[in-house]
């Protein structure tokens, strides 16, 4: 009698499968919509920043004035992008997978603190119900709770200036308001760099990168919930 756990092919892999109740497959996790705000909203921070810092006198790749365009056109795509999402994030549920928990997030921070770079497996498992691992959650929520806030807040009183400043000009409270939305892009980049540095730490250099233009990433299921993709959302999973 062939011994399972030994033989290989896709015959074995099923039945390993079946025996373990453990099920390997391609699941849609990033609806169209949420890979399009995803990259359209990487996009338009990219040109906020590249904008932004070219007005606070950082890089000098284009003129004063083009930068100025450039990032208050930027600015209200981002704000009306962001104000969708929040509409479609909110009607469509998805905001459940953004709520932060701390159940796991030690055993996650740890991971990328030292059980990686010894090659261990990552803690968290994404489920259908679940699919950010806690930091990630603690982390996304962070900026569309705090730092985006604070970025369209202070970017939107520092736009309309004329309109609230007066005639003494107020300048203390302009100093503050230039003040917050320097930390609030500060915040933005640093979050960025840490993204992309965390994308990079998948099973290969771009297996993340290639979920979010893909849409599908590989995943443990039950056999409950392969039933229930395989027939009420077929599309789902491969
Ligand atoms: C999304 C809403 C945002 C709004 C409404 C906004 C608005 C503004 C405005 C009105 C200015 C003054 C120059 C100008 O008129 O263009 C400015 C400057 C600036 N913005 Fe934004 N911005 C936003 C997002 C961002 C983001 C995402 C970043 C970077 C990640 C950023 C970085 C900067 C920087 C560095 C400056 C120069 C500050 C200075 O030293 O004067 N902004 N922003």
């Amino acid at each position: 009698m062939t011994d399972i756990s030994s033989a290989s092919g896709p015959a074995a892999s099923k039945a390993k499968e079946a025996k373990s109740k453990v099920f390997h497959r391609k699941v849609k996790n990033y609806s169209r919509y949420e890979r399009f705000w995803h990259w359209s909203q990487a996009i338009l921070i990219f040109v906020l920043a590249f904008s932004g810092f070219t007005v606070h006198g950082t890089i000098r790749f284009i003129p004063f004035h083009s930068a100025v365009m450039m990032h208050d056109i930027a600015a209200f795509v981002l704000i009306f992008l962001w104000l969708f999402t929040a509409f479609w994030t909110f009607t469509t549920g998805q905001w459940r997978h953004f709520v932060p928990t701390n159940a796991g997030l030690w055993e996650v921070i740890m991971h990328y603190l030292v059980g990686m770079m010894r090659g261990q497996p990552h803690p968290y498992k994404r489920t259908l119900s679940r699919k950010q691992n806690p930091l990630q959650s603690f982390a996304y929520f962070s900026i569309m709770t705090l730092v985006g806030p604070l970025l369209w807040l202070s970017g939107l009183a520092y736009m309309f200036y004329s309109f609230w400043a007066g005639n003494s000009g107020n300048h203390e409270i302009f100093s503050l308001v230039v003040l917050l939305h320097l930390i609030g892009a500060f915040l933005m980049v640093a979050f960025v760099i840490g993204h992309i540095y965390m994308v990079t730490t998948g099973k290969t250099l771009i297996h993340y990168t290639k979920a979010m233009i893909t849409g599908f990433e590989d995943m443990e299921l039950t056999e409950a919930e392969v039933t229930y993709l395989e027939a009420h959302e077929p599309d789902r999973i491969k």
